[in-house]
């Protein structure tokens, strides 16, 4: 079982490596270019490319979709954190920078990852920016404790199913002790039946790609 799971992990990084599918990671550089950030994932280096095979490989969030997501969400943004839980190179903090959040927060388990998020915040150009309290942070996100506040919980395919299980617990934990309004964008939601079977989070919209749960007190 370990033995598989190891196999597959390497054959995944290995394939990734080759000069076809490094060309395919280039492919959305228009982000980068528009506010001089470097979010794209060609440009990962290759321990932190094996690292990310063993827990979750780095792939930024499409903007045309992260405005969607957006838009969606029936709220106040001045009155809500936004959380992205595996937050990369930080474009998705950046984008979420585009909305009057109250404040924006990102997670991120790999430290060349977490060192380019911090580098991007500090780089963005954009003159509709509405947020500036951007901060990242180099943790496990299944050590995560969620702010206080409202939340908007960003998940794109962050853990394997047991961190899943270990930060929806904390999110439950967090919630039964600091009851608030908290809506969870999960971006390619494969394993969204454990927010339905384990929270009291009810599913409240969504397409194929992203599903949209929500809590209130
Ligand atoms: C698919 S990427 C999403 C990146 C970003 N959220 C976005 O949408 O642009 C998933 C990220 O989760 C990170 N990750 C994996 N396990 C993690 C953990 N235990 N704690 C924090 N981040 C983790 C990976 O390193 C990767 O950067």
């Amino acid at each position: 079982m370990l033995s598989t799971t190891l196999f597959r992990n390497l054959w995944n990084f290995l394939r990734d490596s080759t000069p076809s599918r490094r060309r395919q990671r280039y492919g959305d550089m228009e982000f980068d270019w528009e506010h001089r950030v470097n979010t794209t994932s060609g440009t990962v280096g290759w321990r932190a490319r094996l690292l990310g095979a063993f827990h979750s490989p780095y792939q930024p969030t499409e903007p045309g979709l992260f405005r969607e997501m957006m838009a969606s969400l029936p709220i106040a943004f001045d009155q809500f954190t936004f959380v992205d839980i595996g937050s990369g190179k930080g474009r998705t903090l950046l984008m979420a920078s585009e909305y009057p959040f109250r404040r924006i927060l990102g997670v991120e388990l790999i430290a060349e990852l977490h060192r380019a998020a911090e580098e991007n915040i500090r780089a963005y150009k954009s003159a509709t920016q509405r947020c500036l309290q951007i901060e990242a942070v180099c943790a496990d996100a299944c050590e995560f404790a969620f702010p206080d506040g409202p939340l908007v919980v960003y998940l794109f395919n962050p853990l394997p199913e047991a961190g899943m299980k270990r930060l929806i617990a904390n999110l439950e934990k967090s919630l039964a002790e600091n009851p608030r309004a908290v809506y969870v964008l999960y971006h390619n939601p494969l394993l969204e039946q454990l927010i339905a079977e384990r929270t009291a989070l009810k599913k409240v919209g969504g397409t194929e790609q992203y599903s949209i749960f929500s809590w209130s007190s």
